[in-house]
């Protein structure tokens, strides 16, 4: 045996090589590799031009969804009322599908060779969903609120369907369509059940009692 390998403890040569090599590089800088707004073409045999469309279409609806997706967690925040839990539970649900949407849109536009929005700020000068106050407001003032997002969204997803339709762009079409439109239309049902105003305890008797004369 060897005078070098009966020695004990780290070789502290070869601990400072190996310090040196698993160090993390910190505070690095560099050029952008691809600007916001310029296609980074793949080969989906769709023209550049019809992504570009596309891609703006999809990037205008993807800050309405996540302005959407975040006025639905500030309402299961600051709901409050006897329908408290089952309206607290609801928001949080359609928080998650907005949120999925979100996901979904996103990677369309980078499937499409362009750059999603990402951050807060950018999203904010985006978006066409008018800002809530940052303090609490009862339930039907939530309701109305995300009411007038959903039919932004479905007017808006309704002609960029059309466009990517004439396009030839079906991708964006089918996601529109099948996704965006649907869910946002079922959520919009759920939403608008709860601003009819019926009875909860006890039964208009007026009115029945006239509709069976
Ligand atoms: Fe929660």
């Amino acid at each position: 045996m060897s005078q070098k390998n009966d020695k004990r403890g780290p070789d502290y040569n070869q601990l400072e090589e190996g310090t040196r090599q698993s160090k993390p590089i910190l505070r690095q800088q560099g050029r952008e590799i691809q600007p916001y707004g310029k296609i980074a073409r793949l080969p989906i045999a769709l023209d550049e031009k019809v992504c570009a469309a596309s891609a703006d279409n999809l990037n205008q609806l993807l800050a309405d969804t996540m302005t959407l997706r975040d006025m639905y967690k500030k309402h299961h925040w600051q709901v409050a009322g006897h329908t408290f839990y089952q309206i607290h539970l609801l928001f949080d649900k359609h928080h998650n599908e907005q949120d999925e949407l979100v996901d979904t849109i996103a990677e369309r536009i980078q499937t499409l060779g362009a750059i999603s929005l990402a951050m807060a700020a950018d999203v904010a000068e985006t978006t066409l969903i008018p800002r809530p106050p940052r303090g609490r407001e009862e339930l039907p003032v939530q309701l109305s609120r995300l009411l007038e997002a959903h039919e932004i969204i479905l007017k808006e997803a309704r002609t960029f369907a059309r466009d990517a339709s004439e396009a030839g762009d079906d991708g964006t079409n089918d996601l529109l369509v099948s996704q965006v439109i649907r869910t946002n239309e079922l959520q919009v049902w759920f939403l608008a059940e709860h601003l009819v105003d019926v009875p909860v305890v006890h039964a208009d008797k007026a009115k029945g009692a006239s509709a069976g004369h």
